[in-house]
């Protein structure tokens, strides 16, 4: 049932302020961050973790490489994201003390659930972050996280991805607090923007209409490219895949401050960027040098579509069109931003003439390797 909706994809868009809520109800309780699954763990486990793997494919290794940001931030642990397929082959260093962290939709993944059991015949701890209760891979691993996001019927990825951010963060914090390393304070400014996200992440939805008319005018675009910092960098490599996943157009994301190292060579007139820009009050730094680079790309003939905080007005003049989002703790700001972003691939399909929810060669779950 698409509930009234053109396309399954709309209807899990708009369920993910429900979607983020689901995933952290019962897990932040008066400002105490707990995960009954980790702590089952044994506390002892949890704080000899001395670094954290996370594994997954496609949409989910962006959700990871999200999480890493604040699991790092928190927990103090050195993570990093592999691709599951690349994971196994690379005779990976693993110890006791390495905990690995799987994420996936479905749980059925078949490169994801076999560089799981790799993990796991090497003594590693295997928490999985996943959203299908009882699939192979939770019941694989030592602990299950469930994102609680409900059913995701279309092939592209999008209240699981805002899901499974939320429960890395979760889990971050989690192991923050076990570990000594994260202050009340931390925990406290992390609780209070959970209580705020779903009316954010809802604020982000309304962003429909903009995107729509915006996708009308774009319909003919060939190449579209997604810039962003920190935590905007895998967002923009989230909106780059949703583009090329269901609307087939050649879609690339970069890390901002790569643009002078190579990819600057590819603006010219009308090149269409997505730029997502970190809070003007939040993160005064990031947000200047996100301002350069617009500027950088504006002065060589780039069409500049800019993902803003609502009120700030230094990038107004030098985007083309400005999107504006509710105010959110920066590490937030991947999941009120993405959601312009799955609109726009959606709208782009759509205004292609093309299966939103069944796109070509592609599989809601990749079970072979
Ligand atoms: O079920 P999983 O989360 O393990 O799936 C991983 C990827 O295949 C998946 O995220 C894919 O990239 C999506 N179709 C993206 O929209």
């Amino acid at each position: 049932d698409k509930g009234g909706w053109s396309s399954f994809m709309a209807k899990e868009i708009t369920e993910q302020p429900e979607a983020v809520a689901n995933t952290f109800r019962g897990r932040v309780v008066d400002g105490r961050v707990e995960i009954p699954e980790l702590s089952a763990l044994g506390e002892e486990r949890l704080r000899e973790v001395d670094r954290i793997v996370i594994i997954a494919c496609g949409t989910a290794s962006y959700a990871g490489q999200i999480g890493a940001y604040a699991i790092e931030r928190w927990a103090r642990v050195p993570v990093e994201v592999q691709l599951s397929h690349e994971f196994r082959y690379r005779d990976p260093v693993l110890s006791p003390s390495t905990m690995v962290i799987s994420v996936s939709q479905s749980g059925e993944t078949m490169d994801t659930l076999m560089a799981v059991k790799y993990a796991k015949d090497r003594g590693v701890t295997t928490v999985s972050v996943c959203n299908t209760q009882s699939a192979t891979i939770p019941r694989e691993s030592d602990a299950a996280v469930y994102t609680h996001a409900g059913p995701e019927v279309a092939v592209a990825s999008t209240k699981a991805f805002t899901a499974q951010i939320t429960a890395l963060y979760l889990i971050g914090l989690h192991l923050g607090r076990v570990r000594g390393t994260l202050s009340p304070e931390e925990e406290a400014q992390a609780a209070s923007a959970f209580e705020q996200l779903p009316q954010a992440v809802a604020e982000a939805v309304e962003t429909h209409e903009q995107i729509a008319q915006l996708a009308h005018w774009m319909a003919d675009t060939r190449s579209v490219l997604f810039l962003g910092r920190h935590v905007g960098y895998p967002t923009a490599l989230e909106g780059a895949l949703k583009l090329k996943e269901i609307a087939y157009i050649h879609a690339e994301g970069f890390a901002a401050g790569e643009l002078k190292h190579g990819p600057i060579a590819l603006i010219d007139h009308g090149q269409p960027v997505f730029v997502l820009v970190p809070s003007p009050r939040r993160s005064p730094v990031m947000h200047s040098k996100v301002v350069s680079n617009i500027q950088e790309i504006r002065a060589r003939g780039a069409r500049v579509i800019a993902i803003v905080e609502k009120g700030d007005t230094a990038v107004l003049p030098y985007a083309d069109d400005v999107i504006r989002m509710p105010l959110t703790d920066p590490l937030f700001e991947p999941l009120v931003q993405v959601v312009p972003l799955q609109w726009f691939a959606l709208e782009l399909s759509t205004a292609k003439g093309l299966d939103v929810d069944q796109p070509r060669n592609l599989a809601k779950s990749v079970t072979v390797e």
